[in-house]
């Protein structure tokens, strides 16, 4: 005898595993995710003292990485380079180099995997002395326009070597326009644009830079990258992104601006990518390492809720885990 009188009994929705799987509004496919990798211009892998777990990979290393994601059903990769000391200077001039570190990757993973989606980072900080995406004057101000013009040589050299997708992430303003004109009047019409739109000036990203070796050498990004209590400038920078030619917009961090990327994703009519960044990655990392958390239960769940909220693909460090857990 039940004693409430309940027309609605949403555990009935819940009672099997069959039923969970029919009422189930969200599917975290492999498809979705985007693998970033870091590599470097040495014979030998290198694990990461600041992301345990992360590689930095050799170009034999990578190419044997990325055949084991290939068969794992991952399509796309986001490059992320390791600089040589030697080479960073205060104008960045390694970013265009052509035969430079990226430049040569690419080429190599064409050669190879022809199919494979390869994104790549179109900012300053890994080849600028400086540690900024944008060049620093003496003052200490990190100059727009100026910037401007090196990332529009960067993503053409990056085009050129045959990169998919370029992706700017250092935040000036009008890159994305001036970026995709320099790519159109070099006929390269085909090539994408995912704008890291909404890029927050973020403590999670403390890891990544000590895997490029890349934090600023002196103040901080808060210039160029957003306030992290901001929501509406998210959705404006979207839109001027959009209106300049971006084919899809991003949201970085992911976890901690659900909000941000739920309310781009209900505006506008491009695709919306999100990162999962380095500092997200640590702290599921360090908790399950210790014992303290699930780790496949959590990442899952994360990234289950970055993908609700909106993101159509998910860049993330558990890319080959959880398409491996996926299968
Ligand atoms: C640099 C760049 C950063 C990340 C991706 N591209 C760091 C930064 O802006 O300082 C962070 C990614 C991560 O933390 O995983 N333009």
């Amino acid at each position: 005898m039940s004693t409430q009188n309940l027309n609605a009994r949403p555990r009935r929705n819940r009672k099997s595993s069959v039923i969970r799987n029919l009422c189930r509004e969200t599917r975290l496919v492999t498809e979705s995710l985007i693998y970033p990798v870091f590599i470097h211009d040495k014979e030998k892998d290198e694990s990461i003292e600041s992301m345990p777990g992360c590689t930095r990979w050799s170009l034999n290393g990578l190419l044997h990485e990325i055949s084991e994601s290939c068969e794992l059903g991952i399509g796309a990769i986001a490059l992320f380079p390791a600089i040589d000391g030697n080479l960073k200077s205060p104008d960045a001039e390694e970013s265009f180099n052509d035969n430079g570190l990226i430049p040569k990757t690419i080429r190599a993973i064409k050669d190879s995997f022809p199919e494979l989606a390869v994104i790549t980072d179109v900012a300053l900080d890994p080849y600028n002395s400086d540690g900024h995406d944008g060049l620093v004057d003496p003052s200490g101000k990190v100059l727009n326009d100026e910037t401007v013009a090196i990332l529009i040589q960067q993503a053409l050299c990056h085009a050129r070597a045959g990169a998919d997708i370029v992706a700017p992430s250092d935040m000036m303003d009008g890159r994305v326009g001036a970026i995709r004109r320099e790519l159109d009047s070099n006929d390269f019409t085909d090539i994408s644009i995912l704008s890291y739109s909404a890029k927050y000036a973020s403590g999670y990203y403390g890891p990544f830079r000590g895997a490029l070796n890349s934090e600023p050498k002196s103040g901080d990004k808060k210039t160029y990258q957003m306030d992290p209590a901001n929501a509406k400038e998210a959705l404006r920078e979207v839109m001027l992104d959009i209106e300049e030619g971006a084919d899809m917009v991003m949201v970085k961090p992911a976890g901690p601006y659900l909000d941000v990327l739920a309310n781009i994703s209900t505006n506008v009519k491009v695709p919306v990518a999100a990162y999962q960044v380095s500092g997200e990655y640590l702290m599921i990392e360090s908790a399950s390492t210790a014992g303290w958390i699930d780790r496949k239960a959590v990442v899952m769940e994360s990234l289950t809720g970055i993908h609700r909220a909106g993101a159509s693909a998910i860049l993330t460090y558990y890319a080959k885990s959880v398409a491996e857990w996926l299968k």
